[in-house]
């Protein structure tokens, strides 16, 4: 079984907390990212689990095994770097067999895993060739090869896909995930992409400033974040914020900010506290629909100023509530800088965050 459990793990440098307090359970077998912005703990975390970094504080465990004091060779992991330098005067057989001849492996299992892993990573082909008579993308699943040969408990991947152009890193992508259900193994990925997270994970930890901030379920982090943090920091374009003030109570009671008027949401009739609170409300660009919408709606009133056209849809930058919004609406409305909008918002979409905490307020009961 290969678990992959945080109790209080800490990593400081000096001065530096790089993690803090981290408690984490990665399930077996589970795809695991670890995602959030530049500097906010991902490497290290990572490097503490595959035994190339040391823990300040706290125990790390995979299974049931303490692995704090445990040599990196004997952890049962394998690691694959951002930057996966290969041996360039080997040729990618002897790059794949190379960490199992140091390991005194006998040779005819080489062979076998070797050409097992070619075959998943479609690189039969190649096996006689150099490092650099291949793509990128095909040095790239050298890199992920040479992990797999080692047959690993636990896959440990460090932005793997980040040298890759943008078409690679998509193609990559399902391949690492292909790669994940064939071998039913926990993998643990980090990433600063929230799209890489998204479409990847299992479940995702969003860290930030060294401290986990929320663990789920890709759409538990899109429907519920936890914080301001998480809901502006998954989804993409970002979330929408703004600030609002409670006015009237019962079921007069509204969320009233410059140019935004949001009649209390049902699910936080509970929690949005007394009139005159002042609460930040949060809305997601492709929440906001230009025309009618049956329900109940918050309402945003908007000056576009740019607009960018996908194809099906427009994004739109406007200036409204009191800030800038950003609008994914359906580009039927060939919606022009200038227009005055009137953008409306279903109810049950909105997300209300305590501007002291930064905490989301919490959902309650949603009754007619
Ligand atoms: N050897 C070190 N000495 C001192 N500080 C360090 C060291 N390694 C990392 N740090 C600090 O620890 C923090 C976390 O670094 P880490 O590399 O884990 O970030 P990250 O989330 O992987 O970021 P990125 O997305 O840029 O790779 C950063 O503030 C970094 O500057
Ligand atoms: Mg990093």
């Amino acid at each position: 079984m290969a678990t992959v459990t945080f109790e209080n793990v800490s990593k400081r440098y000096g001065d530096v907390v790089a993690v803090d307090d981290l408690n984490l359970d990665i399930r077996d077998a589970e795809f695991m990212v670890l995602v959030g912005p530049s500097g906010c703990g991902k490497t290290t975390s990572l490097r503490m689990v595959a035994g190339l970094e040391e823990i300040t504080d706290g125990t790390l465990r995979i299974g049931d095994r303490i692995i704090n004091d445990v040599p990196p060779k004997d952890r049962d992991i394998a690691m694959v770097f951002q930057s996966y330098a290969l041996y360039p005067h080997m040729s990618i057989r002897d790059n794949l067999a190379f960490g199992l001849k140091l390991r005194k492996v006998p040779k005819v299992q080489i062979e076998a895993r070797v050409k097992e892993a070619a075959a998943i990573l479609d690189l039969s082909r190649y096996l006689d060739r150099k490092p650099r008579e291949l793509s990128g993308g095909q040095r790239q699943r050298v890199a992920l090869g040479r992990a797999i040969v080692r047959e690993p408990a636990v896959f440990l991947m460090d932005e793997p896909l980040s040298n890759l152009d943008a078409k690679l890193r998509v193609e990559t992508r399902a391949n690492i995930l292909r790669l994940h259900q064939r071998l039913n193994t926990t993998f643990v990925y980090v990433t600063h992409d929230q799209i890489e997270a998204m479409t990847m994970g299992t479940r995702i930890a969003v860290m930030n400033e060294g401290r986990l901030q929320q663990v789920g379920s890709p759409q538990e982090l899109y429907d519920r974040p936890i914080n301001r943090f998480v809901a502006g920091f998954i989804g993409s374009p970002s979330m929408n914020f703004s600030t609002v003030e409670v006015a009237g109570t019962g079921d007069s009671a509204t969320l009233q900010g410059s140019s935004i008027t949001v009649p209390l949401p049902p699910q936080f009739r509970e929690s949005v506290g007394a009139v005159g609170r002042q609460l930040i409300v949060g809305f997601r660009p492709e929440h906001l629909v230009l025309g009618p919408v049956t329900g109940a709606t918050a309402s945003v009133n908007a000056k576009a100023e740019v607009v960018e056209y996908l194809g099906n849809e427009e994004l739109i930058h406007a200036s409204g509530a009191g800030r800038d919004i950003v609008a994914i609406v359906d580009s039927s409305y060939r919606v022009r800088p200038g227009d005055m909008l009137e953008l409306r918002i279903p109810l049950d979409r909105i997300q209300l965050f305590d501007p002291d905490t930064n905490f989301a307020l919490p959902f309650g009961p949603v009754t007619a």
